[in-house]
C-alpha cells in the first residue's frame, strides 16, 4: 500500500512539474516544421497548452479512478489508458516548447480538482466511473476536432500530435465503453461539458 501511494505521489508530481518520458516517439517528430506567423505560433501554443492541461487533468482522472476501481481488469484497463496519457502529456509540452509557449500556470489546480472528480467518479462503481471516462473521452475527441479545424493549415507538426492524440482518446473511450460503461444522463453529461467550457477558456489564456 505504501508504494502504491508513493508511486501514485511521484505520478502526481511529474504530471504537475511537466516531466515525462513519452514511450511513443511525438508523431511531430518525422514532419519537417513550417514557417509561421507571429499570430499563428501564438494560437497554436496556446491551443496546445489547452490540450496539456487536458492531459494534466487526465492524468488526474485515470489515477483518481485507478485508486477506486473495483474490478481487477478494470483498474489495468485504466492503467493502460494512463499510460498512453503520458505519451500526450509529453508530446503536447514538446510542441508547446517548440513554438515558443508555456504551459499553463494553474496545472497544480487542475490536477487537484481532477483527481477529486476522479476518485468522486470511482466511488460511485466501476459503471459510473466508466461511464464518465468515456464521456470525457468523447468530449476530448470533439474539442480535438474542433483544434484541428481552429489550427493553421500550415501547422503540421501540431497537426499530427493532435489527429495523433485523437486516435487513441477515440480508442479510451470504446475500450471504456467495452468494459461495461454505462450510459450518463443527460444533466451530467452538461455539467462536464460547462466544466471543460471554464477550463478550455481559462488555460487558453493562463
Ligand atoms: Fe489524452
Ligand atoms: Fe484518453
Amino acid at each position: 500500500m505504501l508504494d502504491r501511494i508513493i508511486l501514485e505521489f511521484d505520478r502526481a508530481l511529474r504530471a504537475v512539474a511537466g516531466v515525462h518520458q513519452a514511450v511513443r516517439p511525438s508523431p511531430a517528430e518525422e514532419i519537417p516544421s513550417t514557417e509561421l506567423a507571429e499570430a499563428e505560433r501564438e494560437h497554436a501554443a496556446a491551443l496546445m497548452r489547452v490540450n496539456h492541461v487536458g492531459e494534466v487533468c487526465a492524468q488526474a482522472l485515470y489515477q483518481g479512478q485507478s485508486l477506486t476501481a473495483r474490478n481487477a481488469e478494470n483498474r489495468s484497463a485504466l492503467e493502460r489508458a494512463a499510460r498512453e496519457e503520458e505519451d500526450h502529456l509529453a508530446w503536447s509540452a514538446g510542441r508547446i516548447r517548440e513554438l515558443g509557449g508555456r504551459p499553463s500556470l494553474l496545472n497544480p489546480l487542475w490536477y487537484a480538482g481532477s483527481l477529486a472528480i476522479g476518485a468522486l467518479a470511482g466511488a460511485l462503481g466501476d459503471r459510473w466511473s466508466l461511464a464518465f471516462l468515456a464521456e470525457t473521452e468523447r468530449q476530448v475527441e470533439e474539442h480535438l476536432s474542433g483544434h484541428l479545424q481552429s489550427l493553421p493549415g500550415s501547422d503540421a507538426r501540431t497537426r499530427a500530435v493532435v489527429e495523433a492524440m485523437r486516435a487513441d482518446e477515440a480508442r479510451h473511450r470504446s475500450a471504456a465503453i467495452q468494459l461495461g460503461a454505462a450510459q450518463l444522463p443527460a444533466p451530467a453529461r452538461a455539467a462536464m461539458r460547462l466544466a471543460s467550457k471554464v477550463m478550455t477558456t481559462v488555460a487558453y489564456r493562463l
